[in-house]
């Protein structure tokens, strides 16, 4: 994997670069639609690529690991394969589903101790655990095994946990080191910075792995219920101490406007279930703020959700239809609401980046954070 920084804008810390994989090659900022289990859900892969334009997804080494296995995932010759996606895959390490998703958990120094949100077994994930897991899946980029703090967190907590994670940090390392790609394309390992709220400890923290040397840092920690001011100004402490070379990713951030003030703060990379998650309960995001398409003033409204869209639901039906989706439960208001939502962010992030290279994204971001924080219906 490379990095190519192509910009950087002289009012404020955002970048616009390019991310080369083998996979092809990601133009920054960008957000990457989350496929969790192997699928962006509601969307097909040629939907994916060809409609929404996405250019990486991420999935998760927790939930393919405990479905299908890692054994299906190798006879499959890798997710790409099993899924039918040639574009670059970043798969999360567990680090985070581990903590929000099970029961019973157990902390220990050289990993964690967990049981299985489908049938209750018990497994242990430990650095060298979730890489090999992330070789079976042949992620383009693989991410750590890291504590995500919870928020609040008292300082000594906070500490021992970001001690854990550097600790952790060395281990993953070596683990990536001592392991080799199985599907004949290359594999990159990010850093996770941890430190919760505090600023010395994040600054530890980003110290501590920047000595590991890793293809990319990414701020983990953020967007776990603090308010959106303290995670602004951890994000803008944090990427001062971050490689100018090397991709920068906050992780399972945001709101539209959270990924545009973290995008001024230096971050290029963005994950998140919003987009997806919202467009199946009828929330939808567009260029006004947000809608729910349960609002009975949408029953004989036959105009587009999203006059500014260029989505392939924008273009080809009204709220009316799209409303009359949602109460009458049919399965297609999920992939209309996805596609929407979904390319809602893809063309945020990719306006972002041309604001950026013609030198007025400050002033672009901050009317549209004006539009979008103001207008929630
Ligand atoms: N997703 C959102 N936050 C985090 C985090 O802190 N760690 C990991 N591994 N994944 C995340
Ligand atoms: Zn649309």
């Amino acid at each position: 994997m490379d990095f190519k920084l192509e910009k950087r804008d002289t009012r404020s810390k955002a970048r616009a670069g390019r991310i080369i994989t083998e996979h092809g090659e990601i133009k920054t900022p960008i957000f990457m639609p989350v496929g969790t289990q192997g699928t962006v859900k509601a969307v097909s892969q040629r939907i994916l690529k060809d409609e929404i334009k996405a250019q990486i997804i991420l999935s998760n080494t927790y939930h393919l690991y405990l479905r299908p296995g890692t054994d299906i995932l190798e006879q499959a010759g890798g997710l790409h394969k099993f899924m039918s996606w040639d574009l670059p895959i970043l798969t999360d390490s567990g680090g985070f589903q581990v903590y929000s998703l099970t029961e019973l958990r157990k902390l220990k120094s050289d990993g964690v101790e967990f049981r299985s949100h489908l049938d209750g077994s018990i497994h242990y994930f430990t650095p060298q655990k979730v890489i090999e897991i992330q070789r079976s899946i042949g992620s383009d980029i693989i991410m750590p095994l890291d504590e995500c703090t919870p928020y609040p967190c008292e300082y000594d907590y906070a500490k021992k946990s970001t001690e854990l994670t550097s600790k952790w940090a060395i281990l993953n390392k070596e683990a990536f080191e001592s392991t080799k790609p199985l599907y004949g394309h290359s594999q990159a390992l990010f850093g996770i910075i941890q430190g919760s709220v505090y600023k010395d400890l994040r600054e530890i923290s980003a110290k501590d792995l920047l000595k590991l040397d890793f293809d990319g840092y990414a701020i983990g920690g953020l967007a776990v219920g603090e308010p959106p001011e303290v995670m602004y100004d951890l994000v803008d402490f944090t990427t001062d101490f971050m490689p100018e070379n090397k991709p920068r990713y906050l992780m399972g951030v945001g709101r539209p406007e959270n990924i545009l003030e973290a995008i001024e703060r230096g971050v290029d990379m963005f994950d998140c279930v919003m987009p997806t998650r919202n467009a199946r309960n009828a929330y939808l995001f567009t260029s006004k703020g947000v809608v729910s398409m349960r609002n009975a003033a949408y029953k004989d409204d036959f105009s587009p959700l999203d006059p500014e869209c260029d989505c392939y639901t924008c273009k080809n039906f009204s709220k009316s239809y799209l409303r009359h989706l949602f109460n009458a439960k049919e399965i297609l208001a999920l992939e209309l609401s996805s596609i929407h939502n979904l390319t809602f962010y893809l063309n945020l992030v990719k306006t972002a980046r041309e604001k950026i290279l013609d030198g007025s994204f400050v002033e672009w971001k901050n009317g549209i954070v004006e539009v979008l924080s103001t207008n929630v219906q």
